[in-house]
């Protein structure tokens, strides 16, 4: 595929067609950029999903559920981002373990994605604010565990 589509917009038109791990990219600064509009897409819409469940927004089932949803779809496409190689080649804070202990972020990629589905089941669910905390908190968690162990806290370069 040499499409030269931004990868953004390359990962929203493919989603409902393309697995993840096909995700292809040409230089290791594309997988970079991937990944990190990934995750800020994942943060912006848990975000939203943990400001009622904290009682900072108010709560809205519909809302809940859909951006419960977009959370994640891009907490299963985010990883696909960390592709080897891609360790340099643009500013990154991901730790070069990611590559060596791929097993270990695997591990808490594979939660991340378990528990966000418990998330968005509960929100479409429609139970209020309080049935979405537990679930937020197990998602938090993760987001926080990984980012102690794979992040570093400043940027390459
Ligand atoms: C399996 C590990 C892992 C999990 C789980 C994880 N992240 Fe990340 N996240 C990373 C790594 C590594 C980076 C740094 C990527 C880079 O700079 O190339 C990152 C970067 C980010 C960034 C910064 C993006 C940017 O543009 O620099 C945000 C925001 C973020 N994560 C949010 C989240 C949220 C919210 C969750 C949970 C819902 C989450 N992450 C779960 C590993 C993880």
């Amino acid at each position: 595929m040499k499409h030269p589509l931004p990868a953004l917009a390359a990962a929203v038109c493919c989603l409902a067609t393309a697995l993840p791990a096909a995700a292809q990219f040409q230089k290791p600064e594309d997988a970079i950029k991937y990944r990190h509009s990934a995750m800020t897409l994942q943060a912006a819409h848990f975000g939203r999903v943990a400001a009622m469940a904290s009682g900072r927004a108010p709560y809205d089932a519909q809302a809940a559920a859909e951006n419960a949803s977009i959370a994640r779809t891009m907490s299963t496409i985010a990883f696909a981002g960390f592709a080897p190689g891609s360790e340099k080649g643009a500013p990154t804070r991901a730790k070069p373990d990611i590559w060596t202990d791929t097993a270990e972020f695997k591990k808490y990629a594979d939660q991340l994605q378990t528990a966000m589905a418990k998330l968005e089941e509960v929100a479409r669910a429609g139970g209020g604010a309080d049935a979405l905390k537990g679930p937020v908190g197990d998602v938090g968690k993760l987001c926080k565990g990984c980012h102690d162990d794979f992040r570093n806290e400043k940027l390459s370069n």
